[in-house]
């Protein structure tokens, strides 16, 4: 096996300038600390327009190798709404919310968007080499894990033995990897969602307390399907902040090495 090229290694034929904004980082201090998880929501309703902005901006988050395996559910039938609250264990943030997400990590989408990236590539007048040979050959080996996941366990034993000597990215080699895999790039979508609703002078609450498997079964998921969060949004009642923000000393976690 050659060298493992990583995308942010494939240099472009030509370079790209992206402009960038002239940004106001007093406003983005003020949308992160004014972030709170809200239990309680007063019944006033976010514009349509603002929802669909944030969820449009919740997809603009990283996502590993750009495969973008997310799938986002906005509640939106009464019905299901209703179920979904059960299913989040009635807790106030979901029961009072004026609407209702939920984010799902679709690890089992890996193979599905890297053809649509390949097709995308390919619809190209000159698509960029190294970018096709990354999306051809590399996430195929990277995120393939093979029947019974024998693939992944024969690539787990060559990167045990060949990083002895060399440095070689260790992961994922299994289903359990892949579920991590994606979570984390879910997650950043569900982060760009609740700050974007902040911006836009709304809140959001993040639960995981939530039976998943009923959520699954009321959205009619796969089981390779992983639920990442269930947000509610709408606008904060006073009463649904439970106290002042609270973190441990950032030295605990900051480490400069
Ligand atoms: C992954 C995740 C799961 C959470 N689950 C719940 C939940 O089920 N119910 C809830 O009320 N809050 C939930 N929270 C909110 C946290 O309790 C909250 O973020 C934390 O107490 C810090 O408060 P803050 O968000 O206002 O800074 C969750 C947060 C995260 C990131």
């Amino acid at each position: 096996m050659s060298k493992i090229t990583i995308l942010s290694e494939i240099k472009r034929d030509k370079p790209f300038n992206e402009k960038l904004p002239k940004i106001n980082s007093k406003e983005f201090d003020k949308v992160i600390k004014s972030r709170r998880s809200i239990r309680v929501f007063t019944n006033e309703i976010i514009p349509n327009d603002i929802i669909k902005k944030s969820l449009d901006n919740s997809l603009k988050a990283p996502t590993s190798s750009n495969l973008q395996t997310w799938e986002i559910y906005w509640i939106k039938s009464k019905n299901i709404k209703k179920k979904v609250i059960e299913a989040c264990l009635s807790q106030p943030a979901a029961k009072t919310a004026k609407e209702l997400f939920v984010f799902v990590s679709r690890p089992d989408y890996w193979k599905r968007n890297n053809q649509m990236m390949l097709d995308y590539l390919n619809s190209k007048k000159n698509p960029p080499v190294g970018v096709l040979k990354y999306y051809s050959k590399i996430t195929k080996l990277a995120y393939n894990q093979g029947f019974m996941n024998i693939f992944g366990f024969l690539k787990k034993i060559y990167v045990s033995i060949v990083g002895l000597y060399r440095v070689i990215p260790r992961e994922p080699t299994s289903f359990s990897d892949m579920k991590v895999w994606s979570q984390k790039t879910t997650a950043l979508a569900c982060q760009n969602f609740m700050l974007s609703m902040r911006a836009y002078g709304y809140d959001t609450c993040p639960m995981e307390g939530f039976d998943s498997f009923r959520l699954k079964k009321i959205l009619k998921l796969p089981k390779k399907a992983q639920i990442c969060m269930t947000i509610g949004a709408g606008k904060r009642d006073p009463s649904g902040v439970y106290g002042k923000q609270f973190r441990f000393d950032n030295s605990m976690f900051i480490k400069e090495v």
